[in-house]
């Protein structure tokens, strides 16, 4: 079983004792297959003789007025078995007033990428984010932190915070996993009806589409993806973006955009958001007609 820290002295004293490499994965609980992806590559690092470090706390800094913060589910006590199972061997599980003992004045400011796209539609998420990120970096002090390629936008920010603040630890990405419908596993997911989930197959299947329609170029990846988008369905679909993004800097991919790209979606179904994206390698078009 891991040790699991509640406080700030409790991470202090067990932190004492981890042997190098330390590699932490940052998450709001809710443990599923992505996370375990995430604890495995974290292991993977440390090799058998470094220590894995897993945090959970629901952070309400990253969470807008009339989110989802107080439906976000909880479950520590199957939180802690998981992690024992994938071979952590610390568990960080702070309450709110561990983590911010004090109205939290001084935020991390995401910059321009911070303010577009997931951060255009959920104006300081990622100001929230990139808080409780740098405060953890800090308390626990890991070699490595591993983050998700599901959330794509909030790993390439944290991929700069690092670098811009010169952080001293290597940020890892792990792909997406999905369930075996396609799917991208979220904690969100179970919120979905049936009827939701068979709707939110739009997302992947639009995802599919763009990258298959990767060697036309660009505008062909975003008009496949946005017909699938764009097909009818009960209960329908509430398109937020389709973006299709220079995967370092989150620029959109213009017609002249060769080489790695990430085909990005957002989209409401019922009262649950879901995110996805996948990469693809593009062609250039520009030149063409
Ligand atoms: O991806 C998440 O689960 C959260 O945004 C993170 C990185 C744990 C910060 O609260």
């Amino acid at each position: 079983m891991p040790v699991v820290a509640r406080t700030r002295l409790g991470l202090a004293a067990a932190r004492r004792g981890l042997a190098a490499p330390v590699v932490l994965v940052p998450t709001m609980g809710a443990l599923h297959e992505g996370h375990r992806a995430l604890i495995r590559r974290a292991r993977q690092i440390a090799s058998p003789n470094g220590s894995v470090v897993v945090s959970v706390f629901v952070n309400p800094l990253q969470f807008g007025a009339g989110e989802d913060l107080d439906r976000y589910p909880r479950t520590l006590k199957d939180d802690i078995l998981i992690v024992a199972e994938e071979g952590g061997d610390l568990l960080f599980a702070p309450g709110a007033p561990q983590m911010y003992p004090r109205p939290q004045l001084i935020t991390v400011d995401p910059g321009p990428v911070g303010r577009i796209l997931e951060g255009e539609s959920r104006p300081g998420h990622f100001a929230g984010v990139l808080t409780v990120v740098a405060k953890l970096l800090q308390l626990v002090r890991p070699d490595v932190a591993v983050f998700g390629e599901k959330d794509a936008q909030q790993l390439a920010l944290v991929r700069r915070m690092a670098a811009d603040l010169d952080l001293g630890v290597e940020i890892a990405g792990v792909p997406i996993v999905r369930d075996p419908d396609g799917l991208a596993i979220s904690s969100r997911n179970r919120f979905l009806s049936p009827a939701e989930r068979r709707t939110a197959l739009l997302l992947p299947a639009a995802l599919r589409a763009g990258q298959e329609a990767a060697p036309d170029g660009p505008a062909a990846v975003r008009k496949a993806a946005g017909e699938v988008l764009a097909t009818r369905a009960d209960p329908p679909l509430e398109l937020d973006y389709l973006a299709l993004v220079d995967p370092d800097t989150f620029g959109e991919a213009g017609e002249d955009h060769a080489g790695p790209a990430r085909l990005l979606v957002a989209a409401r179904v019922g009262t649950t958001r879901l995110i996805d994206n996948i990469p693809l390698s593009l062609e250039c078009h520009a030149a063409d007609d």
